[in-house]
C-alpha cells in the first residue's frame, strides 16, 4: 500500500488485494513519528496506555482526557498512518448518545481518523450512530481488556462451536452497523480465519493467527521494552536493553567527568 496518507478506503482496498495491514500502538509524538517513518499503516492510541505508560494495573482507569492528550500528539506527528483512538472504559457503554459525545470530542480535539471501542452486538447501535455522524469506527472483539473482570483476565475467547458462532455474529453485527475494521484479540487462529472470510472489512489480529488481514501489537511488547511479553507478542528488538545501556553509559561518563567534553561545550 503506497498512499501518501492512509485513509479509510485504503483499508478495505488492501483487504481486497490481499495486502496485509500493519498496526502498532503509539502514545506520543516521538514513537508515532518513528513508526510512521517505518511505514506502519495504522497507529492505535490504545487504552493500553494505562498499563504500558501510566503504571495502572488495567486499562479501566484510563480517562478520555488521557486519550485526548496522547491522541493529539500521535495524530500531529503521523504524516501517513491512519490514526485510531480508543474510547476508554465508561465513555461509550451507556448508549449511542454517550458514544457520540465522546467520539465527537476526540475527533475535534485530536485530529485522529477513527475511534475504536470494544464489544459486538451490545455496541452495534453505537457503531451505527458514529458512522451516521461521519466518524469511522474500528471494532474490538475476542478478549476485550475493558471486560477483564467479567472474562476472568486475559483468556482466549471464541473456543468451541458455540463461542465461535457468537463471535462471528458479533463481527457481522458491527460490520453491518458500519465498522471499517475490527481487531480480533486472543482468538483461536481458525476462528479468526473464518471471521476474516465472512467479513468484507479487514480483521486486525493480535494473538489471532496469521489469516487476519492485518496485525497489531502493543509497541512496548513489539520492541522488547520490558522483561515479559505475552505469548502472542514476538519481540522484534531489545530496545529496553539498548536504552538501559545508553543510560548507564551516560551516567558513567557524568560520574567519571568525561561528559561533557570540549566537543559538547561552548567556547567563550
Ligand atoms: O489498547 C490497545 O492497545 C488495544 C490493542 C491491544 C489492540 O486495544
Amino acid at each position: 500500500m503506497t498512499p501518501k496518507r492512509v485513509r479509510v478506503h485504503h483499508l478495505r482496498e488492501a483487504k481486497q488485494r490481499g495486502e496485509r495491514l500493519t498496526m502498532l500502538t503509539a502514545y506520543d509524538a516521538v514513537t508515532a513519528s518513528i513508526f510512521d517513518a517505518a511505514g506502519i499503516d495504522m497507529l492505535l492510541v490504545g487504552d493500553s496506555i494505562g498499563n504500558t505508560m501510566h503504571g495502572y494495573r488495567t486499562t479501566l482507569p484510563v480517562t478520555v482526557d488521557e486519550i485526548v492528550v496522547a491522541a493529539r500528539a500521535v495524530a500531529g506527528a503521523a504524516q501517513r498512518a491512519f490514526v485510531v483512538a480508543d474510547l476508554p472504559f465508561g465513555s461509550y457503554e451507556s448508549g449511542p448518545e454517550q458514544a457520540l459525545a465522546t467520539a465527537v470530542r476526540i475527533m475535534k480535539e485530536t485530529g485522529v481518523s477513527a475511534v475504536k471501542f470494544e464489544g459486538g452486538r451490545r455496541v452495534a447501535a453505537q457503531v451505527r450512530a458514529l458512522t451516521e455522524a461521519g466518524i469511522p469506527v474500528v471494532g474490538h472483539l475476542g478478549y476485550t481488556p475493558q471486560s477483564e473482570n467479567l472474562l476472568g483476565g486475559p483468556r482466549v475467547q471464541g473456543r468451541g462451536d458455540e463461542a465461535a458462532e457468537q463471535l462471528s455474529e458479533d463481527a457481522i453485527a458491527i460490520a453491518e452497523a458500519g465498522a471499517v475494521a475490527v481487531v480480533l484479540e486472543m482468538v483461536p487462529a481458525p476462528v479468526a480465519e473464518r471471521v476474516t472470510e465472512i467479513l468484507a472489512i479487514p480483521t486486525i489480529g493480535i494473538g489471532a493467527g496469521s489469516a487476519c488481514d492485518g496485525q497489531v501489537l502493543v509497541w512496548v511488547d513489539m520492541a522488547g521494552m520490558g522483561d515479559w511479553s505475552p505469548k502472542f507478542a514476538k519481540r522484534f528488538g531489545e530496545v529496553g536493553e539498548a536504552l538501559k545501556a545508553a543510560a548507564t553509559a551516560y551516567a558513567d561518563e557524568v560520574k567519571g567527568g568525561t561528559f561533557p567534553d570540549a566537543a559538547h561545550s561552548f567556547d567563550a
